[in-house]
């Protein structure tokens, strides 16, 4: 679909909920050649649902810190700029979309799959030696927003893709070009663009469900894509079907990861899945 015609069935995108100020200030801030974790930890501290939040994270198994961390200042030295810049992200973006579903559609199975996901993406981002943890956990996070922009903008239309999944034993993904000729993946692009977050993400928003189509972080791409099948096999959560789509080959190889390895890395990271639950505190 085009962007016109995106822009047009997103009418009510002003409706949409905007990034709280304190991501924005952060991003700009380090972007700035002199920033310091004391400015950073005051930027982060003068929102406090999201430093409780992010206090919640650094101490949740995920990260499995030790000790007990309980001022900001120690979470971003810990965890260093980019870590705490991606955290702060996904967690602006879980308070943005806080509210209850206006449609048929179960958010607390869709927050356990995003959070699934993203748990996913970052245990096989460092599984795989591939770096880019923390970008990888916010891309996973964030990869089916689109969704939930169509219940909170378009909640007629999203009640008729739910009841279209259960009638057709369609996918969600097929339901939606159904009944909107557009998709989840198109619209989450639209609104991160919307909201100028950095390319990686939009892309990996926008390419999951295709991952062979190249931009420039194929690598991300293919990462989320993966992550959200293991998420589906693995039974974490609902992303609003029930069914598991088939793994892309070219993420396959641009993640050098043989069939054979399939088994046992899915096995390691369900062990693992388990020991994070506690991230779903997140959003509750
Ligand atoms: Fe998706
Ligand atoms: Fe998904």
């Amino acid at each position: 679909m085009s962007q016109e015609k995106l822009a047009e069935l997103l009418d009510g995108i002003s409706e949409l909920p905007t990034l709280p100020t304190v991501y924005l200030k952060l991003n700009r801030l380090l972007q700035s050649s002199q920033s310091n974790a004391n400015q950073i930890s005051r930027i982060i501290e003068s929102d406090q649902a999201i430093s409780s939040k992010v206090l919640r994270l650094v101490n949740s198994s995920f990260f499995g810190f030790s000790r007990k961390i309980t001022q900001i200042n120690q979470a971003v030295v810990l965890l260093g700029f980019n870590a705490i810049r991606s955290a702060v992200l996904s967690i602006s973006v879980l308070e943005s979309f806080q509210s209850a579903s206006s449609s048929n559609f179960d958010r607390r199975l869709f927050w356990e799959h995003s959070i699934g996901v993203g748990t996913i993406a970052r245990h096989l981002a460092k599984e795989l030696r591939l770096g880019m943890e923390e970008d990888a956990f916010s891309c996973g996070i964030l990869h089916d927003i689109g969704k939930l922009v169509l219940d909170q903008v378009l909640p007629e239309k999203f009640k008729k893709i739910i009841e279209t999944v259960e009638n057709r034993q369609c996918t969600i993904l097929e339901a939606e070009r159904l009944v909107l000729e557009t998709d989840h993946c198109e619209i989450g692009e639209y609104l991160l663009e919307h909201w100028s977050l950095p390319h990686m993400l939009v892309e990996s928003v926008a390419l999951h469900h295709s991952p062979s189509i190249l931009r420039s972080n194929p690598q991300m791409v293919s990462l989320v894509h993966l992550a959200d099948i293991l998420a589906r096999k693995l039974q974490i959560g609902s992303g609003g079907d029930p069914y598991i789509h088939e793994i892309n080959l070219f993420a396959m190889e641009e993640l050098d990861i043989e069939p054979m390895d399939l088994e046992e890395l899915t096995e390691t990271i369900g062990e693992k899945i388990k020991e994070s639950a506690d991230l779903l505190a997140l959003v509750h």
